[in-house]
């Protein structure tokens, strides 16, 4: 196991599915994992809002007989109150491990050259593998082989859907990322992804018509049209994803077993419809329930003696 969780891309395709093994045998039998983190104190520090990242790292580290200290955005205040480099090395002689949420990815990765403890990422502007670990545990669970699949993500070419990008393309699968023309992801990231898609047999696509990508799709996935620290450009962004929203004729569209699926928050009647999230298809619960799981089993593999 690598010695930090940042980025997916830093994983091979048999490490990302031991992770998702671990996942899952943590969800089947939790107590045989108890005292996995016992005498462990992982930090949580966080510089933007969370429910699920927040709660199932905290919770998770809890029920493995751990402690967990949480930081708010006030507190800290990353390369303001004092340089990175300076607090990474401290909080590294007090913890073992550190779960960080940062709009910058570049402030991770510094944080991470002077940390001595494993560091999480818990949620960057370019990256989101925690949440899209759980997502690939949601998928193989509800009985689809990722090498196998149609993943059809709708919407902004960002976080989440970059580190799918990189999951697919390790895994093997068909993805589709259906973006507005400004807002497909990263060139570098895409290009990196077919690098991996060479040797996993996986297929990436992009384009910016909707109903084209969402047809025979067997997971159709999307994310906020407006993420944390663009606010600003709401308005905007309404107007140019109005035709990225997940509703019941793009659902139409999909194989009729689809899975969809969010990492939540929601916006709903944004990217996607009520009748949508709260239909037979959606799995979001299921993700959410998952990111506990996952959150675990990174903890575990980082923290394994
Ligand atoms: N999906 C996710 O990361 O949710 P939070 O922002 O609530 O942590
Ligand atoms: N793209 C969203 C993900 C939230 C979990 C954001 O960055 O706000």
């Amino acid at each position: 196991m690598k010695k930090h969780f940042i980025s997916l891309k830093d994983y091979s395709p048999q490490e990302i599915r031991a992770l998702c093994e671990l996942t899952s045998q943590i969800k089947k039998a939790p107590q045989k994992y108890k005292g996995a983190l016992s005498g462990k104190c992982v930090g949580l520090l966080f510089q933007e809002p969370s429910l699920r990242t927040k709660t199932a790292f905290y919770v998770g580290v809890v029920q493995l007989g751990g402690e967990a200290v949480y930081y708010n955005p006030q507190e800290i205040k990353l390369g303001e109150r004092e340089k990175i480099s300076d607090v990474a090395k401290t909080i590294s002689l007090y913890l073992d491990a550190v779960v960080l949420r940062t709009f910058s990815h570049k402030t991770v990765l510094e944080f991470a050259k002077f940390s001595s403890i494993p560091v999480v990422n818990g949620l960057t502007e370019l990256f989101h593998p925690s949440q899209v670990l759980a997502d690939v545990v949601t998928i193989i669970e509800s009985k689809k082989d990722p090498k196998k699949i149609k993943v059809v993500f709708i919407g902004d070419g960002n976080n989440v859907c970059n580190s799918l990008i990189y999951a697919i393309s390790l895994l093997g699968g068909n993805l589709v990322v259906a973006t507005p023309k400004k807002y497909a992801p990263q060139a570098s990231i895409v290009s990196q992804a077919h690098s991996f898609r060479r040797k996993s047999g996986a297929s990436i696509e992009l384009t910016t018509d909707a109903c084209a990508a969402a047809q025979e799709a067997d997971v159709l996935y999307t994310d906020v049209w407006t993420s944390m620290g663009r606010e600003k450009e709401e308005s905007l962004r309404k107007k140019v994803f109005k035709n990225y929203q997940i509703n019941d004729k793009i659902l139409e569209l999909a194989k009729k077993n689809c899975i969809v699926m969010h990492c939540l928050p929601a916006h709903r009647g944004q990217e996607i419809t009520d009748s949508v999230i709260d239909g037979k298809n959606s799995v979001v619960f299921e993700q959410a329930e998952n990111r506990l799981h996952a959150a675990k089993a990174i903890l575990v593999k980082l923290l394994k003696k």
